[in-house]
């Protein structure tokens, strides 16, 4: 059974797509805990599920990389497979990356390497593009760049918002993020070989 901490800021609803797989009993993973940089709205997931969270609050650390080292000792104590960031909105320390990459993803709302960073969305729209995308990659320490696990077009509609868009990337993040955890918990895929650094 592959274990899991996912990582979050906002509201969670790939969390809630994975939780939700995760019942299955065939589903071969499990959330073990739950984190978040603040008072994420997606921390609630916690008690509908019965998983444990954490939080470590960025704003009280004197340094990034002091927030680092309390993120990686609460993410250490589930001594997790695969540590996950959904719509987690911090930049993680070198250090921190370099302690969980490769078993580090990150689910992006765009076809990368196109429109990385924390506006993949409005980016796209404003760029004017036919198609978008949702991606799923490795994290390493570049902003967007690791390797890609999985990643597959959404096309941008006539009279599409910022959030329009959105919720359809992410009806396609949500279904690549589960298919890749179960790939990856039946060896399917080995993410040694999808390591960068
Ligand atoms: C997702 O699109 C993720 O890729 C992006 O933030 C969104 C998270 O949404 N970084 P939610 O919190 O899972 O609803």
């Amino acid at each position: 059974m592959l274990s899991l901490v996912v990582l979050i800021s906002g509201g969670g609803s790939n969390l809630r797509s994975l939780l939700a797989a995760c019942q299955d009993a065939d589903f071969p993973a499990r959330v073990v805990a739950i984190g978040a940089d603040r008072d994420a709205d997606g921390l609630d997931l916690g008690e509908e599920f019965g998983i444990s969270t954490f939080t470590v609050p960025f704003t009280s650390h004197p340094s990034r990389d002091a927030w680092g080292d309390e993120l990686l000792e609460q993410i250490r104590q589930w001594a997790p497979d695969v540590v996950v960031l959904s719509g987690f909105m911090r930049l993680l320390p070198p250090r921190v990356v370099a302690a969980l990459s490769p078993n580090l993803l990150n689910t992006h709302p765009a076809y990368l390497p196109e429109f990385p960073g924390a506006h993949g969305v409005r980016d796209a729209l404003a760029a004017g593009v036919a198609e978008t995308g949702a991606s799923l990659i490795v994290v390493d320490t570049g902003v967007d760049d690791g390797p890609i696990i999985a990643q597959e077009r959404v096309p941008v509609l006539p009279g599409d918002t910022e959030a329009s868009l959105h919720d359809r990337i992410k009806i396609v993040e949500r279904r690549l993020l589960v298919q890749a955890v179960r790939d990856i918990a039946t060896g399917h895929v080995d993410l040694k070989e999808h390591s960068h650094i």
